[in-house]
């Protein structure tokens, strides 16, 4: 019709007016599908729509192969050897999981691979020379990130910035756990003093640039200046919208709730906001749609459908894992259950995921491509012989929820973290400032008792008392 009546205008101009319009239009409409596409929570979206979604948030198609020096699958020679003749020291998850003390032996003994990211950074700082205070004040403290030292075995706060109540948690989840795994190390005075900046923000580009030593969350592979820490969730998860609490206390719910194998639902579950990752979380839902094995819904809060708590999920041999913005902290909770976890080609990297094992006798989760196009291949043979999956599930929950995810081994990453930078630390620490006359810091302890309001732009050296 339109173009009927195009032809009919016969003038060349007006012909590429109209052209003009119609091309005008189509893009706009293309624009309107995608950003719907993109932003919506609906359950079903046309897969050739879904193949229109940009990567989006998770910017790059690439992923990270986890290749650990001193992995799981390793053998140790040089910790067979003891250095006091008598029983060999052994890891033994119902004594010692709650252990904060280990010392180093204990620790380097416990948990082989688990300090791989700090072997990394410390590699890496050392080839660019060291760390200086220099390059801490060259980082602008943006929302979300705090600056700290630790002085003859005590912490003190710099500065913190937080943009609402969000940031304040974690931020004071992040100190109370470097305080933990601090206070617990009887030698902590003799070791060395450093000064340190971290963000607890899901990505490093959220608030800096990746050339600066920040201490964060997650990484990507090309990210090698940032050192890798435990996230806020081990002390504990306090959402402004529900509590999830101690990560040590939801494995003992999640324990309690646990079902025998022969009892879990042979389906893979997922429930989550497709729009947080669509290109990612779409494909999975793709692929799961109308499977026999598939159970994987999109959660709508406000009405809130389709939730099933935490402990729920372990009721499953499979639990899908999809990144979102960036790593997904849900990832441990998962790790919790005695169950099968699922998960796409990762491109975010937390401390303990050199720990995952995708194949072999140590398997401990399947992994899959990252549109999901070889789930319902890597699935079938499990679901085929559940005893496959069993011995998969088991190794996940020895590896993770036994040793790597405890209070034990949370400490000892936070306490060879501070080691390893410390090793190319290469500056003085005070505790008096010249310049302001002053304390540079305060002490961790006034920090937390200081009225929650002071802490959402604190900076030590204007602090009025
Ligand atoms: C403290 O240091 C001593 C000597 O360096 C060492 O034998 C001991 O194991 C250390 N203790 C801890 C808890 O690391
Ligand atoms: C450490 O600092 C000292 C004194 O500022 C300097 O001479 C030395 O070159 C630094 N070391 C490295 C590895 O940068
Ligand atoms: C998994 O662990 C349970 C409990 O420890 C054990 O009974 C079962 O035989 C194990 N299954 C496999 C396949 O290893």
């Amino acid at each position: 019709m339109a173009l009927s009546g195009c032809s009919r205008w016969r003038l060349r101009q007006s012909y590429h007016l109209c052209l003009f319009y119609i091309t005008g239009f189509l893009s706009f409409l293309c624009i309107i599908i995608i950003w719907y596409c993109v932003n919506t929570d609906r359950d079903y979206v046309h897969p050739l729509l879904t193949q229109l979604i940009p990567a989006g948030h998770c910017a790059c198609q690439t992923s990270t192969t986890f290749q650990c020096a001193s992995c799981l699958t390793c053998s140790h020679p040089g910790l067979v050897q003891q250095l006091s003749p008598g029983p060999a020291w052994e890891f033994q998850p119902a004594r010692d999981s709650s252990n904060e003390g280990l010392d180093r032996a204990q620790c380097t003994n416990a948990f082989p691979g688990l300090f791989e990211d700090v072997v990394r950074a410390t590699g890496f700082w050392k080839s660019q020379g060291a760390l200086a205070m220099d390059d801490l004040d060259e980082i602008p403290l943006a929302y979300g990130m705090a600056r700290a030292f630790i002085h003859a075995g005590e912490l003190y706060v710099v500065a913190a910035r937080s943009k609402g109540e969000d940031h304040r948690r974690k931020i004071v989840a992040v100190l109370s756990s470097i305080h933990r795994a601090l206070v617990a190390d009887a030698n902590r005075t003799s070791q060395r003093d450093i000064e340190f900046v971290f963000s607890v923000e899901d990505k490093v580009e959220d608030v800096t640039n990746s050339d600066h030593p920040v201490w964060t969350l997650a990484r990507s592979a090309t990210e090698e200046a940032v050192w890798l820490m435990p996230d806020f969730g081990f002390w504990a998860w306090e959402n402004i919208q529900n509590s999830i609490g101690p990560y040590d206390q939801v494995v003992n719910r999640i324990k309690r709730a646990d079902i025998p194998w022969s009892e879990k639902k042979p389906q893979l579950v997922w429930r989550g906001k497709p729009s947080f990752a669509p290109k990612l979380r779409r494909a999975l839902m793709e692929a799961a749609r109308d499977q026999p094995w598939g159970d994987v819904k999109q959660v709508d809060w406000d009405q809130r459908t389709n939730i099933i708590p935490m402990e729920d999920h372990c009721q499953y041999m499979f639990i899908a894992h999809v990144e979102g913005r960036s790593y997904s902290a849900s990832l441990k909770y998962r790790q919790a259950c005695n169950s099968v976890i699922v998960a796409h080609k990762l491109q975010y990297i937390q401390h303990h995921h050199y720990l995952l094992v995708p194949d072999g006798p140590q398997q401990n989760y399947v992994e899959v491509e990252r549109d999901f196009s070889d789930l319902s291949d890597k699935l079938e043979p499990l679901l085929a012989d559940p005893s496959l999956a069993e011995r998969i599930a088991n190794n996940s929950v020895r590896t993770f929820r036994e040793r790597y995810l405890t209070k034990a081994a949370e400490a000892c990453y936070w306490r060879r973290l501070f080691e390893g930078y410390g090793s190319v630390w290469n500056s003085s620490v005070p505790v008096w400032s010249e310049a302001y006359q002053r304390e540079r810091g305060l002490r961790y302890e006034s920090f937390l008792l200081m009225d929650s309001q002071l802490m959402f732009e604190f900076d030590a050296l204007r602090l009025s008392y």
